[in-house]
């Protein structure tokens, strides 16, 4: 058995691809493979409860679930608020909802819980909530609305947006390290927002968990590229100007709060997959081995935007995602909390996975639309990537045990 595996070992992609290896021995691949996992557990069990009993304090100035490390699977929900729902309905509402994420953060059911026996591994879970212009119309209160919402992100050349992953009147974000717990939280969110709202559309991601690469590893995305290198960092002054709206900001409602951008990026991994190392470096402007920039040294090396090439050209080409990104003074930046999706194939087989890209900041219209635009403009990356949906969202503050989430806005 150990030479057959041995050999299978040796075969060739090419081999395989042509379907000459294939038969009794590619049977043989998956018995043996199967077999050697049943008999070598590579999960330290005792790591694994430890990760599923811990919690996330939702309570605090700020909501949790956005400098809180990115858990390993996300539920992203938009919801439309029902015709009747006025101010009063969605004070029970948020009464609701909040004292579900209360229960359910903690590892306990929620009240009625449907399914109480699930709720006894946290995993890190949080509940994020924003509101779209919509609800602040409901509720009446759209002269409290941030001029950044009611203007709402314009388009740009790149968008080919379809309304079934796009907007909102309220968006709920359900992050956690285990997706049965993201699965469980939002059964019971939904069914209590249900009388006041339906789905317009839920997008789901995921990223490695935890415990299959060490923890200071940065993610690599579904092109292969590593993503999240530079980012502001949670715990540092830079965050909080980055993210948080001031204490002294305007609308006040929305004071230790933030917004969020959502747009989800179908990505042409067919003919992405058959671009040449070099083409998908140059794409990007950074290593694909280590994310390291293409001027050299480790991922977190600054990157040389001056150096040339013996031809002349720059080595970080002037169209590559990261120069275009790259922020041209202080206000430009985000902070990006992105996902990977992955909804198998449609009819043609052709993979229906993409970036759930994500980013929180404290004035979109200042922060986020000048790096769209940048990217919609120039970005090579457009070649392989078209945004398909995209949706903005204020973040109100976060909230203290005894109030409910949104009070600052409808209390
Ligand atoms: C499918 C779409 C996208 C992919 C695959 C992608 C991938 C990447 C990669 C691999 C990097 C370099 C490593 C890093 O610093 O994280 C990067 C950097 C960055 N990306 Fe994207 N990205 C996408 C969309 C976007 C969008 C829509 C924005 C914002 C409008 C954005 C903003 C940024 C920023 C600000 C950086 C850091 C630039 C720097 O200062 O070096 N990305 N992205």
């Amino acid at each position: 058995m150990a030479a057959e595996s041995d050999q299978n070992r040796g075969l060739s992609r090419r081999g395989l691809l042509s379907g000459i290896a294939l038969g009794a021995g590619g049977l043989a691949v998956g018995g043996v493979t199967g077999y050697a996992a049943a008999s070598e557990p590579s999960i330290d069990e005792a790591s694994a409860t430890a990760l599923g009993s811990e919690t996330v304090d939702c309570f605090g100035t700020h909501q949790a679930g956005i400098a809180t490390p990115r858990q390993a699977h996300v539920t992203f929900i938009g919801l439309d608020l029902r015709r009747e729902v006025n101010r009063e309905a969605l004070v029970r509402m948020m009464q609701l909802l909040t004292d579900d994420i209360v229960r359910l953060t903690q590892g306990r059911p929620a009240l009625a819980d449907p399914q109480p026996e699930l709720a006894d591994v946290p995993a890190r879970l949080t509940v994020t909530a924003g509101f779209g212009e919509g609800l602040l119309t409901a509720a009446g209160l759209e002269t409290k609305s941030p001029y950044w919402l009611t203007a709402g992100l314009p388009g740009f050349k790149v968008d080919e947006l379809q309304p079934r992953w796009s907007d909102g009147d309220l968006m709920l974000q359900v992050a956690a390290e285990d997706p049965v717990t993201v699965s469980h939280a939002v059964r019971v969110l939904l069914t209590d927002a249900r009388p006041f709202a339906k789905v317009r559309w839920m997008q789901s991601g995921f990223h490695r968990p935890a415990n299959t690469a060490p923890t200071s590893t940065t993610g690599r995305n579904l092109m292969g590229q590593v993503d999240g290198t530079i980012n502001p960092q949670p715990g540092t002054e830079d965050f909080d100007q980055v993210v948080w709206i001031p204490a002294d900001g305007e609308p006040t409602w929305l004071q230790g709060g933030s917004s969020v951008v959502i747009r989800r990026i179908e990505m042409d991994l067919r003919v992405w997959g058959g671009m040449d190392e070099m083409a998908k470096e140059e794409a990007i402007g950074r290593r694909l081995s280590d994310g390291a920039p293409l001027t050299g040294g480790d991922e977190f090396t600054a990157p040389d935007f001056e150096a040339v090439d013996a031809n002349g050209f720059e080595v970080i080409p002037a169209t590559s995602h990261m120069r275009l990104a790259h922020a041209q003074d202080s206000t430009d930046r985000v902070f990006r909390r992105p996902y990977n999706y992955d909804d198998g194939v449609d009819e043609d087989g052709k993979p229906e996975a993409g970036l759930l890209f994500t980013a929180y900041m404290a004035d979109p219209d200042a922060q986020f639309v000048p790096i769209q635009q940048r990217l919609a403009d120039a970005d090579v990356l457009n070649i392989w990537t078209t945004p398909i949906g995209s949706a903005l969202f204020a973040i109100p503050p976060g909230f203290s045990e005894g109030e409910y989430l949104g009070q600052t806005l409808l209390g």
